[in-house]
């Protein structure tokens, strides 16, 4: 369950959002000296990058960051070349859904990241076993989906601890990113959870508010197939039923596109191994310090 609009995220979180602007012309093909990941699906092709204003490139103020910034904490998306996207499927594992969603990625051979509530999964340790199995990606969504926002770092702390544990001991992986509920998290939280856990925070630029009534197959579906661009995050549950009927079309006809599927690590990998995109240099107008007004925590809307 997630909070509506990116509009709030972009309220919370203090590295403001850029879009991906499309390139002016049709990119070459891939060259041989272009690296190309050792993990990444056969047929994914990595190409020469184009300009993109990174925001972890770029300070609040606009101004660009010396070489030696630290490596980026937090993604909404990736800056990619080649036409991948990563779906991700939130606050299972379910006991019915997410099995029926695992049989059909294995059918089509799409691989997805599942942010998991730990609670859920002490519950049904088995589905962990089986996602890991079949070669998705699981990552951490606290224990009991509370906002970690207002709450305490020992806390925080807590709730992310017990999850690690609880897909460890199930599947024997240790997940390696994890997700806020809602969203929702603060900027020294972001840097305290990646120096225990080595977790960045992952968020998405397509949210098919699959959570909210009225709940329908046409939303899932249509969302994805308008918003879904290159590096995209995309967000689905895998606990609601609707969410689980739009998949057949939905993955299909992101196929047909020519789309290829990752999972988020494999992504963030894919875009360390893109050349640097080069900075562009700040407007010469004095630069206008952005107001310091905590914003309210908002409501979550389920
Ligand atoms: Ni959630």
């Amino acid at each position: 369950m997630t909070l509506s609009s990116l509009a709030f995220l972009a309220l919370l979180e203090i590295t403001p959002q850029t879009p991906v602007p499309a390139p002016a012309t049709a990119e070459p093909a891939a060259t041989a000296a272009t690296p190309v990941p050792s993990d990444l699906p056969p047929g994914v092709k990595v190409m020469k990058a184009i300009p993109v204003e990174d925001p972890t490139t770029i300070n609040l103020d606009g101004v660009p960051k010396a070489k030696s910034a630290a490596p980026r904490i937090v993604f909404s998306q990736c800056r990619v070349n080649s036409n991948v996207i990563a779906l991700t499927f939130d606050d299972g594992p379910h006991p019915q859904n997410t099995p029926r969603l695992l049989d059909m990625l294995k059918e089509r051979g799409i691989k997805a990241t599942f942010f998991l509530i730990g609670k859920s999964a002490a519950t049904w340790p088995a589905v962990v076993k089986r996602i890991v199995d079949e070669g998705h990606e699981v990552a951490n969504h606290t224990w009991d989906h509370k906002q970690l926002s207002i709450m305490a770092e020992k806390k925080v702390m807590d709730e992310l601890q017990k999850t690690h544990s609880a897909i460890l001991n199930a599947c024997g992986v240790a997940p390696s990113l994890y997700r806020p509920p809602y969203g929702a998290i603060k900027l020294t939280q972001k840097k305290t959870i990646m120096e225990h856990f080595h977790y960045p925070t992952i968020l998405w630029d397509v949210d098919t508010l699959d959570w909210k009534s009225p709940r329908s197959i046409a939303k899932v579906h249509d969302t994805i197939l308008k918003e879904a661009k290159p590096g995209s995050i995309i967000l689905c549950h895998d606990i609601h039923v609707e969410t689980i009927d739009a998949m057949p079309t939905t993955l299909d006809d992101l196929k047909a596109r020519g789309c290829q599927f990752l999972t988020v690590s494999q992504l963030i990998k894919l875009e360390a191994e893109t050349p640097a995109a080069p900075v562009v240099a700040p407007a010469a107008t004095p630069a206008v310090a952005p107001p310091a007004v905590e914003p309210a925590p908002a409501k979550p809307a389920e």
